[in-house]
């Protein structure tokens, strides 16, 4: 094959309302071979640590937002955090993803300094996830090390985004504003959204597709939307739903056709099978994300202690596991699909293309 047809809106409008499944598993089969071409049959493992669930904001589909005063907070300690990405390096992982809610008890400096000791102690690429950070933030972080930075823009209807985002006070939230800043500081970026939150339509779907398009992403991760009940968006019967036969549903068969459309219409990007669509299908969604588009996992190292604590939606899977039952169990996935687990850091195939 040689190159990827440009899909037109109109054509990603259809594939997502596409409910046939020989066309669907054209599809399937589409971004399987584009996935094999563009990426290759390696498989990246990200080692996640979920490493504060203290959270400043109110999203209203997290169950970690400032509100819910049932969660235990917790930060681990630099040397706790530390510990996990030298486990990782012993499982031969690639990157470390530090990941902890909008914690702004988390210090520029005591950040940079974590990053830096990573940096100096180990081969990983470090990859940020904490959050909407001042411009100054970011960039000192970039100094200390830091590879790459993701932050999910969840939808690209700006009503929907400013409904289940309560601001804070005076500031503007623009998350493809920031992702922008990020990029031309030298970070690998990653976005993504949540599939069929209440009131996202498909035209709201498609337009998020073509913004990963346009936003040129090395990373972009998906998953369906999952009520939390001690949420804001946990009550069906509260929400406002987009019209009859207008509203995405959050369901697996969505989510897949999501990831398989993104491969096309993005063939070098690094996009996960994600932890929420092992959550709605824990037998085998992995591996099917994987089959459909996918070529990254990121196998959680945080400790069993505060993983359970970073409930942010119900049932999340792997949350009584240790980092070694997740190492081995991505690792017998991987590999019953008979693709291989990537060697060295997984840079973005993305970047090297654009810096050629
Ligand atoms: N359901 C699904 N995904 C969620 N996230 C947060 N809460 C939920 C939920 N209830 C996702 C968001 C966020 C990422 C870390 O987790 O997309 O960016
Ligand atoms: Fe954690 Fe399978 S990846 S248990």
């Amino acid at each position: 094959m040689n190159g990827v047809p440009r899909l037109t809106r109109g054509d990603i409008l259809r594939w997502l309302k596409e409910n046939d499944r020989v066309r669907l598993a054209q599809l399937w089969e589409w971004a399987d071979a584009v996935r094999h071409e563009f990426v290759g049959d390696e498989v990246h493992l990200r080692g996640l640590i979920e490493f504060s669930n203290y959270c400043s904001r109110q999203c209203a589909y997290c169950g970690l937002n400032a509100r819910n005063a049932d969660v235990a907070r917790y930060r681990m300690s630099a040397d706790e955090i530390l510990a996990c990405a030298h486990q990782a390096v012993g499982f031969g992982y690639g990157t470390v993803v530090l990941q902890s809610g909008e914690d702004y008890g988390i210090t520029r400096e005591w950040l940079g300094d974590v990053v830096r000791r990573i940096k100096a102690e180990t081969p990983l690429a470090v990859t940020l996830s904490v959050g909407e950070r001042t411009e100054g933030d970011l960039a000192y972080w970039k100094d200390c090390g830091a590879d790459r930075y993701l932050l999910r823009f969840e939808t690209s209807n700006r009503a929907l985004y400013d409904r289940i985002h309560p601001p804070r006070a005076g500031i503007y939230s623009d998350r493809p504003a920031l992702l922008r800043y990020l990029r031309s500081i030298g970070y690998e970026i990653g976005s993504g959204v949540m599939i069929g939150i209440p009131g996202q339509t498909y035209e709201d779907l498609a337009d998020d597709i073509e913004l990963f398009r346009e936003l040129d992403l090395d990373m972009i991760g998906v998953g369906p939307f999952l009520p939390h009940e001690k949420t804001p968006l946990g009550k069906e019967e509260e929400q406002l739903w987009a019209p009859l036969g207008e509203q995405v549903p959050n369901s697996e068969l969505m989510t897949y056709k999501v990831v398989a459309l993104t491969r096309l219409v993005c063939p070098y990007a690094n996009i996960p099978s994600t932890t929420a669509l092992a959550t709605v299908n824990t037998k085998n969604g992995r591996e099917l994300g994987l089959k459909r588009g996918a070529n990254i996992v990121m196998p959680n190292v945080t400790p069993p202690q505060y993983r359970e604590k970073y409930e942010i939606y119900p049932a999340k899977a792997c949350i009584r596991e240790t980092a070694d039952m997740c190492h081995q169990c991505m690792k017998h996935r991987i590999q019953s699909i008979g693709r291989q687990i990537g060697k060295g850091r997984g840079d973005s195939p993305n970047r090297t293309i654009r810096r050629d």
